[in-house]
């Protein structure tokens, strides 16, 4: 009996290791040369970390090295936790053919470049996204997928589709009106009326939304007349956020019009993402209800270099052209009145893996580097609520880290370039 009990747990420690499990027990040790303290704004010089299986167990300028333990020298880097993009559209790509997308393309499409997307993401230093719109459920399945282990990227939290008025940024605008789409639900969150927002919410979150996102203004790369005119009432923006709230989710709300964003304010939500037109009194309004800020700060540069050489339409074109730079300016004012900021890129306006970015278009507009640093980091994870499991390098945590060969507070670029990556204990990249 004993015996075979030994064969049994020999077969079982065979199977383990044959299925990766038998990986329990990894002990690294990552020698730091500069460590970014994000939680307290300091960046320490000669650190080490004790990382064991997916989390970090000990952080100390001397740990005593286990015998077992893999070294990984970084002596000569600058360490920081892994970068939380709090907007990207991991599984699409705008800026190309805008109506061979629209004409031709299907969720199938985006399925077989998500993946690609992803690793483009991870490699980028972004070990967790906050993916804020996807058709056909294809970032529930990416995401899935990458927790099981089948494919490699961030970790995702997901919102499915995006919710939206009929005509507004969400739907499909400037077609005949005889021609039909017929987007069943997965493929568009159409959704009006405060019965009818809340039935979408159900939806989302019955097929697997971490985050609810909707639209409280019109938007740039879209076709309706407006940039930030509201798209829904006070009422189906408060149903909204209410009937999230219920199922324990947070939202954000697209909104690049000031009264829009003092609607989407009002309501609840967690983040205004662009929030280019805002005012004075939205600043304060933000500031008082301690809603975060998302600003895709970057991505008026790469429109208007690049877009009308892909082909896009001229007439969506000229909508960029209202509100970039005023974005930056407005960017700056709420960043001086002391808004929270969260980094979010709307990566997928442009090309994944850039999500880097944005950090030198957030330092020239208000943000100190360690700010912008940390607008990725602690403050990204204290929007997705996930401060307990990442965003610092702490005992405790996932262990999610990185590096860059210089220190990003001389020259913030070199974080286009991140050369190290470990997500979840696991390293993805070492160059
Ligand atoms: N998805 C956004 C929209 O279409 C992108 C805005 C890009 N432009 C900008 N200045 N941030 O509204």
């Amino acid at each position: 009996m004993k015996l075979l009990l030994k064969i049994g747990s020999a077969f079982l420690l065979f199977i383990l290791s044959a299925t990766g499990f038998a990986q329990k027990n990894n002990t690294t040790i990552i020698k730091a040369g500069k460590l970014i303290d994000v939680e307290n704004g300091k960046v320490l010089v000669n650190q080490m970390i004790l990382v064991r299986n997916d989390s970090i167990i000990q952080v100390a300028s001397r740990i005593n090295i286990p015998k077992e333990a893999t070294i990984i020298d970084l002596s000569k880097y600058t360490v920081m936790p892994g970068f939380i993009d709090c907007h990207t559209h991991i599984t699409g790509q705008t800026g190309g053919d805008y109506y061979g997308t629209i004409f031709r393309k299907t969720p199938v499409d985006f399925a077989i470049t998500a993946p690609i997307n992803a690793k483009k993401t991870l490699e980028a230093g972004f070990t967790s996204v906050r993916d804020l719109g996807s058709v056909g459920l294809v970032d529930i399945a990416l995401r899935n997928a990458i927790n099981n282990g089948d494919v490699v990227g961030p970790n995702i939290y997901a919102a499915t589709v995006f919710i939206g008025s009929t005509g507004s940024h969400g739907d499909l605008n400037g077609f005949s009106p005889y021609l039909s789409f017929n987007q069943p639900k997965g493929l568009s969150g159409i959704a009006n009326g405060v019965e009818g927002v809340r039935e979408q919410v159900r939806y989302n979150v019955k097929n697997g939304a971490d985050v609810i996102k909707f639209g409280a203004s019109a938007g740039v790369l879209s076709e309706e007349e407006s940039v930030g005119g509201p798209q829904y009432t006070q009422e189906e923006m408060n149903a909204i956020v209410s009937e999230a709230k219920m199922w324990g989710k947070k939202t954000a709300a697209h909104a690049h019009g000031a009264e829009a964003i003092k609607m989407a304010v009002l309501a609840g939500v967690a983040s205004i993402e662009h929030g280019s037109l805002i005012d004075a009194e939205g600043i304060q309004l933000m500031k008082a209800n301690g809603t975060y800020l998302v600003s895709d700060v970057y991505d008026d540069e790469y429109i208007l270099s690049e877009y009308a050489k892909l082909g896009f339409p001229e007439k969506i074109i000229n909508k960029e052209k209202m509100v970039g730079q005023l974005q930056r300016e407005n960017f700056q004012k709420a960043v001086e009145a002391g808004v929270k900021i969260a980094y979010g890129t709307d990566a997928g306006v442009y090309p994944h893996g850039w999500n880097g970015k944005q950090f030198k278009w957030m330092t020239r507009y208000g943000l100190s580097p360690m700010a912008a640093i940390q607008s990725a980091t602690i403050n990204a994870a204290d929007l997705l609520g996930i401060k307990d499991k990442t965003g610092s390098i702490k005992a405790g945590k996932k262990a999610d880290i990185i590096a860059v060969i210089t220190n990003p507070m001389d020259d913030i670029t070199i974080l286009e370039q991140v050369q190290f990556v470990m997500k979840n204990g696991v390293v993805y990249k070492n160059n």
